[in-house]
């Protein structure tokens, strides 16, 4: 199984390729590219890790070298949220640099599972789609929008609020990756809670991100968390692809349609990709609302996108 990372040189990549490093099945091949000099470096400090994985670094313009064979591939390449900065206000750099990584992934490898992390997500897997359809490569089964931060703050913070191990916690989140379009499915997470507790949980697993960068205090955004969520996510491909059964994740993908084009939901994983479009399930009342006043802005996000690649 061969992963290749775009944006290795990043927080998030760097974080990403050391949990890969350590945790991708025997055998593997790790694949690093960014644009950053450093790439080879990375690689190299990686490599001293005894691990049967096997760890190569590309640098500079050309990130084809990276993604010859490669099964999955995870993009986090971009730039990060400054205090006061939406998710969206990283679209004018951000598209650019995955519509045109996603360009080489559809000529190098177009089979390739590839999994969205750069912001702002919403919009990025748009991108990602519009490019592979132009290049006649498009397959929906095989594109993700990696949403596991917001699933992975929801355990711990609805952990945190009631006194349990955030292992045993696995509350799913639906709709997309910004602001209300994050919906965690709290009525779904085992616990219970007030009215007061639902609507406070909920607000802060969706600003979470903002209370990263607000802490970081223009050093950046979530990073580490976003690398551990990333890792998850793309274990989870990796082991779908090895033929592992009930591999279930919430991921951003183009599915029915029923509320928007993309739509974080939970998925089974298989060997070609997304296997089954799961059912959320009922939503209380608090959710169903929270869902219907998110979606202008998630459709939005998604035009926006569609755009960009047209003009
Ligand atoms: C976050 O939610 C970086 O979008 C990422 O913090």
């Amino acid at each position: 199984m061969k992963v290749a990372v775009l944006g290795a040189a990043g927080g998030i990549g760097q974080a990403l390729g050391l949990l890969l490093k350590t945790q991708l099945p025997a055998g593997s091949e790790l694949s690093l590219y960014d644009i950053a000099p450093v790439t080879p470096g990375v690689a190299a400090d990686l490599s001293h890790i005894p691990t049967d994985v096997k760890v190569t670094g590309f640098a500079g313009e050309d990130s084809s070298p990276a993604l010859e064979g490669a099964d999955v591939v995870l993009i986090s390449a971009g730039v990060a949220r400054k205090p006061g900065m939406d998710r969206s206000d990283l679209f004018n750099i951000n598209a650019g640099i995955v519509k045109n990584l996603v360009s080489v992934c559809a000529d190098t490898c177009p089979k390739a599972l590839i999994g969205i992390i750069t912001n702002p997500v919403n919009t990025t897997v748009a991108i990602a789609a519009e490019v592979l359809k132009a290049k006649g490569v498009y397959d929906p089964a095989r594109l993700f929008g990696v949403t596991t931060l917001d699933v992975i703050r929801a355990n711990t913070f609805v952990a945190e609020a009631k006194g349990l191990n955030p292992q045993d916690v696995d509350v799913p989140v639906i709709g997309g990756h910004s602001g209300v379009t994050i919906l965690p499915l709290l009525s779904q997470s085992g616990a219970t809670f007030t009215a007061e507790e639902t609507a406070a949980l909920t607000t802060r697993i969706q600003n979470a991100g903002t209370e990263v960068v607000e802490a970081k205090a223009g050093g950046g955004s979530a990073t580490l968390s976003m690398g551990q969520a990333a890792a998850r996510f793309g274990l989870s491909l990796v082991a779908a692809l090895n033929g592992e059964e009930n591999v279930v994740e919430c991921t951003y993908v183009e599915g029915p349609g029923e509320k928007a084009r993309f739509f974080a939901q939970p998925v089974l994983l298989g060997k070609n990709g997304v296997e089954k479009v799961l059912s959320y399930g009922d939503l209380t009342d608090f959710e169903a609302d929270a869902l219907n006043g998110a979606l202008d802005t998630l459709k939005g996000d998604i035009t926006l996108g569609e755009e960009f690649v047209k003009a």
